[in-house]
């Protein structure tokens, strides 16, 4: 395969002044174009200027590939929709750390390893179980999986070439105790007695008996539901450049290991415009059915701009089309309710908004279709899960992900640490004026 990203023949020139800039054109594997400005600073003391990112391209990356306006989601190449029919959580996340579909022997030991893995240092459960009642599942996630790191010295130095020679376990570590952390924030919350990991479980079958069983009764695993999780995490395993993708790569730039690197994932993908979008979703629902609206009032308001109201759920910053996540989690969605045989009077709003918003011209003409939130949302409370849980389920699914970016920047020799400029407008120089003359 040739060196990415190619030089094109092509140049973009830029007028500045007097002077004309020749700009280099770089081409990606899949022929999205991109001017290259690395110079452009030292060559004329300007910068570029784009808050919020949305024409920049900060790295090279081999992990995934998304056209927007197509709907296209492919993880190392593989198209999402032959991944959600044919793989698992696991086979995919092998995937996307190691860069190939893993053969029988490489699965069986990446599968052992893992299993190994599953209980946390009795230590580490205790402390977590110090957090106050009310402390929010994804505080709690972030800051034990920092935590974790002291439990390993060996595996998290921040020196590259050892912590990249150590990756195999690391990777390990975290893809496996992401998963009994968040289940025992969960009972901590919730003030249940731990339940251990158990060896004949599959990975999600597992999270959900760490989740739901009680030391006296074990919690019968529906293998629709399984599935429907396994679907869930497989579908939010990678999204490339996105707001905490960027934040773990951002941090590993500076050198520091996989567990804070994550660590910060988690803090970043919190919020409701990213991975909280899931919990907005059911909140709003609530709100909506509290209120005794059908859905209509809730949808003129989402249009009024004089009203901070948003659709959760609707909306994507890349995708300009439906987004391909939400077409196969919405089948899914539509076989655990039957399964599990569910009434909910907020889904019947959820499907209302879903219908009007998709034949409402605001809607149609800004591109705002359901995303994968939106259903994943619904898949989730009809499984029994807390709101509270949702966004920690999105960063068990992002793990693989976020390790992947991590190794993609400590394997780059020569990896620069990130640094973007500013255009300043604050105060321009003045005086410290003494205390008594500040009014
Ligand atoms: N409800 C109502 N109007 C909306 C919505 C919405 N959910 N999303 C965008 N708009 C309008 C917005 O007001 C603007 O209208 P106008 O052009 O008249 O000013 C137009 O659509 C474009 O909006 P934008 O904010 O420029 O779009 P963006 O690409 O920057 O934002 C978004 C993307 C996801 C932040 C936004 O659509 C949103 O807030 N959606 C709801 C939150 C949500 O579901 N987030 C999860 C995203 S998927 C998870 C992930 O991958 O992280």
């Amino acid at each position: 395969m040739a060196a990415y990203p190619a030089m094109s023949t092509k140049n973009a020139i830029l007028k500045l002044d007097d002077k004309e800039i020749v700009l280099p054109i770089v081409v990606g594997t899949e022929q999205e174009c991109g001017i290259d400005v690395r110079k452009l600073r030292d060559e004329t003391g300007y910068i570029t200027f784009d808050d919020g990112y949305a024409n920049t391209g900060a790295c090279e990356s081999k992990v995934t590939f998304i056209d927007g306006e197509k709907g296209i989601l492919r993880y190392r190449g593989y198209s999402i929709e032959e991944l959600a029919e044919k793989s698992t959580f696991i086979e995919t996340a092998y995937l996307l750390i190691y860069g190939e579909l893993p053969t029988a022997a490489q699965l069986s030991t990446f599968k052992a390893r893992i299993l190994d893995n599953s209980q946390v240092h009795e230590g580490l459960r205790i402390a977590l179980s110090g957090f106050p009642g009310n402390a929010h599942p994804m505080a709690v996630l972030s800051a034990t999986l920092n935590t974790l790191g002291c439990y390993y010295p060996d595996l998290g130095t921040n020196e590259r070439t050892h912590d990249l020679a150590k990756f195999d376990a690391t990777a390990a570590v975290l893809m496996s105790k992401v998963r009994t952390l968040a289940a025992l924030a969960h009972r901590s919350k919730e003030g249940e007695p731990p339940v251990y990991p158990k060896p004949g479980l599959d990975y999600c079958s597992n999270f959900l008996h760490l989740l739901f069983s009680q030391p006296n009764a074990d919690y019968a695993v529906h293998p629709e539901v399984a599935r429907a999780l396994d679907l869930i995490l497989l579908l939010h395993a990678d999204h490339e450049q996105n707001c905490s993708t960027s934040t773990v790569r951002m941090v590993a730039s500076g050198g520091a290991n996989l567990f804070p690197s994550v660590s910060a994932g988690v803090c970043a993908l919190w919020g409701p415009l990213h991975g909280g979008a899931n919990q907005a979703v059911i909140e709003m629902l609530e709100e909506i059915h509290a209120s005794g609206d059908d859905g209509s009032k809730f949808i003129a308001d989402a249009k009024d701009k004089t009203k901070q109201v948003r659709l959760m759920g609707f909306g994507h910053r890349v995708y300009k089309n439906y987004d391909p996540r939400a077409k196969i989690i919405k089948a899914q969605c539509d076989k655990v309710l039957k399964v599990l045989g569910i009434n909910d009077p907020l889904l019947a709003i959820a499907m209302r908004l879903e219908d009007a918003a998709l034949n409402d011209p605001y809607f149609k003409q800004r591109n705002l279709y359901p995303n994968v939130d939106f259903y994943s949302g619904i898949i989730l409370k009809a499984i029994g899960i807390p709101t509270e849980m949702f966004t920690v389920i999105f960063a068990i699914g992002r793990m693989p992900g976020w390790i992947s970016h991590w190794k993609e920047i400590a394997e780059t020799p020569k990896q620069k640490i990130h640094r973007p400029r500013q255009i300043y407008v604050g105060n321009t120089e003045r005086a410290y004026s003494p205390i008594a003359q500040r009014s």
